[in-house]
């Protein structure tokens, strides 16, 4: 997110696709330290993300508008997921987190509730190896998986794969996963679920990643003879690609040969929401920006611890980044005949303030 040289004057070999790929792994270092870094200035309480910091990561501190964007990003998803476990159903509530990464929430979440739910993170092996070692090593991180009993953990470090009682790591390029794929182990479509993809889908191919929508409202959330369901979806991710600042990112992020695959298709709040229809989501849908999100959500109590945090004197700069940054969520409910609550975990979404100037659907 920080201006650097435009790509059209850097010249040197193209990436091969492993090359591709490994960059975009590396992007959860950059989410990783973005984390560390809004923690260790106050503004997010997480004691697991240290723990999951490779001993090489050179631990700066971000700009405070970094900081600010990475605490909007993370309480935002955060009070949605808290929405979607807050309101009791009769099934087990389960999430699937899309690129999971250095994610933490799982951890964060655990603690403070009253049931179970299941967590499933999916990522690159690589990056899920990585990640177990480190869970491997935390005694928090095993005390978590045992807030509901014995954790029964079993790991397949070749694989890249943990199992314990609620909490899963599936190793899966999600490049592979389409409308008729089979359902991962252990992740039950029966039951309410919830999406999340933070910065995950937005490297995919625009096929890609609808593909995935697909496979979400095709496999989950169906209602059966005597039971209903839901299954909703969180996203985080840029848009506004086509302005002068958008493609300054964009050129910042081609340099380090990162490409924001659906940044084009889903360049506004409007096409955001647009999708979520098209694709399935239809009981309900929002999409606002981080800048929104910030003026509009924020509590008056919390926007003046944050605002004695750090000094951000960049309020320019501040509002034109977090523009540039949405989130996006959308849900089905079916069955909504049969008197259990399997289709209601996702209504606390439709009290959510809703953004108006969402922005062309087409350019
Ligand atoms: C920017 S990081 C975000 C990590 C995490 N969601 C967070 O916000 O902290 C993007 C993550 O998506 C994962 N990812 C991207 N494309 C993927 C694919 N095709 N299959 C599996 N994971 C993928 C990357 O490996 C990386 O961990």
């Amino acid at each position: 997110m920080s201006m650097t040289v435009p790509t059209r004057f850097l010249i040197g070999p193209v990436p091969t696709g492993a090359d591709k790929d490994r960059v975009v792994q590396q992007t959860d270092n950059d989410a990783l330290l973005a984390r560390w870094s809004a923690i260790n200035s106050g503004y997010l309480e997480d004691t697991f993300t240290e723990q999951l910091m490779d001993p090489l990561l050179k631990k700066e501190r971000r700009y405070p508008l970094i900081n600010r964007g990475t605490y909007v990003r993370t309480s935002t998803i955060d009070r949605l997921v808290a929405d979607f476990l807050s309101k009791p159903t009769k099934s087990m509530k389960q999430i699937i987190s899309l690129g999971a990464g250095s994610d933490t929430r799982f951890f964060r979440f655990i603690p403070g509730q009253s049931r179970p739910f299941l967590y499933h993170e999916l990522d690159f092996p690589v990056v899920t190896t990585r990640k177990i070692k480190s869970i491997q090593q935390g005694q928090d991180f095993i005390l978590g998986m045992s807030c509901f009993g014995e954790p029964n953990i079993k790991v397949d470090l070749e694989a890249g794969s943990l199992q314990s009682q609620y909490y899963y790591i599936h190793p899966i390029d999600l490049r592979t996963v389409k409308p008729g794929s089979p359902i991962p182990e252990h992740i039950d479509p029966t039951l309410p679920t919830l999406f999340i993809s933070e910065c995950c889908l937005i490297y995919l191919s625009p096929n890609e990643a609808d593909d995935i929508f697909r496979w979400i409202v095709q496999s989950f959330g169906q209602a059966s003879e005597t039971k209903s369901n839901s299954v909703g979806i969180i996203l985080y991710e840029p848009i506004k690609g086509g302005d002068g600042f958008g493609l300054t990112m964009i050129e910042n992020l081609a340099v380090r040969g990162i490409v924001l695959k659906t940044l084009h298709k889903y360049s506004s709040l409007e096409r955001q929401i647009a999708r979520m229809q098209a694709l399935g989501f239809t009981s309900g849908n929002g999409a606002c920006d981080i800048n929104y999100i910030h003026n509009k959500w924020i509590e008056a109590r919390e926007m003046e611890r944050i605002d004695k945090l750090e000094l951000l004197d960049e309020r320019e700069e501040w509002t034109m980044l977090a523009q540039h940054y949405c989130v996006a969520w959308g849900w089905v409910e079916r069955g909504q005949q049969f008197e259990d609550t399997d289709h209601t975990p996702f209504r606390k979404w439709s009290e959510l303030l809703q953004q108006e100037d969402i922005g062309p659907v087409q350019d």
